[in-house]
């Protein structure tokens, strides 16, 4: 796509800069237009080829961002605008996607319709890639371990519930944690880019499509099982299930409360199906 259009605007700038050679010999009076014309044509020659394409901004601005990305470090809160600004500005188009695509029709596998993964980038400090959830599609409730993540809805209507857990709350088992309810509503796009940080924000997440969505998500740093970042399924249960001495809370704010179990196996109800990016390319 990038060569064509070099291709392209090299054509016109020849045929371009060929008139006005040709008006220049003939003609007195329009001297100082045309110059005034053809100082403008280079400038906005210039202009478009220091124009830089939405999704290679954002790798580049990842690439500051997350420089010194580990687990449990968090951005700079100028770091953390700079990446919030750009992915806010960031359209489907930008990044190749429309609610047209095969991905965003229902295929039904065992249970609930399948998600596709657009992988753009990843290496050890940060990663980008698309979800895009056909209606209904679901990502079940799953944790960032030491992981700051930025999600821009791109299109869409997706209901999403986090969670963080609460520090030091006794647990009715090993695999069993309390955690407080940070997010349960609808978000349709355009809206503001989300992020989740390493112990807030709602670090434990679920996405329910309501209607076809795509999701950018950019992590840093990115799951590595090396390095400990595991993804861990949960399932997720009223605060009434279990009584655990030492706990305790209001009866009006039980809601803001449940009980998050770790799966023992990955869901059945997920298959994420992961397929190359084919939008704007980015550059190292
Ligand atoms: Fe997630």
């Amino acid at each position: 796509m990038g060569t064509s259009t070099g291709i392209v605007s090299g054509k016109v700038r020849k045929d371009l800069s060929e008139i006005s050679n040709k008006t220049n010999q003939n003609v007195n009076i329009p001297v100082m237009e045309n110059r005034s014309n053809s100082r403008k044509k280079k400038i906005q020659r210039r202009n478009k080829k220091t124009m830089i394409c939405p999704v290679q901004k954002l790798f580049d601005t990842c690439k500051k961002v997350f420089a010194n990305a580990k687990s449990g470090i968090v951005p700079s809160l100028d770091n953390i605008d700079m990446l919030r600004s750009v992915l806010d500005e960031i359209k489907p188009e930008d990044v190749g996607v429309s609610p047209k695509m095969p991905y965003f029709r229902s295929k039904m596998n065992s249970r609930s319709p399948l998600v596709t993964y657009l992988h753009i980038y990843k290496c050890h400090r940060f990663s980008i890639g698309i979800f895009c959830l056909p209606p209904s599609g679901v990502i079940p409730l799953h944790n960032h371990p030491e992981m700051t993540v930025f999600s821009k809805l791109l299109f869409g209507t997706m209901h999403i519930k986090s969670y963080d857990w609460v520090a030091d709350s006794p647990q009715p088992s090993s695999d069993t944690r309390l955690a407080k309810v940070k997010v349960d509503s609808e978000f349709t796009a355009p809206c503001d880019t989300s992020i989740l940080y390493p112990t807030d924000g709602g670090n434990m997440h679920c996405f329910t499509a309501k209607t076809a969505c795509a999701v950018l998500d950019v992590l840093g740093p990115p799951y590595s099982d090396p390095a400990g970042r595991h993804c861990t399924y949960y399932f997720d249960y009223p605060f009434s299930s279990f009584s655990v001495d030492g706990v305790a809370v209001a009866e009006e704010e039980k809601e803001g409360y449940e009980w998050l179990k770790e799966r023992e196996e990955e869901p059945e109800d997920l298959t994420v199906m992961a397929m190359m990016y084919s939008g704007p390319t980015i550059k190292e």
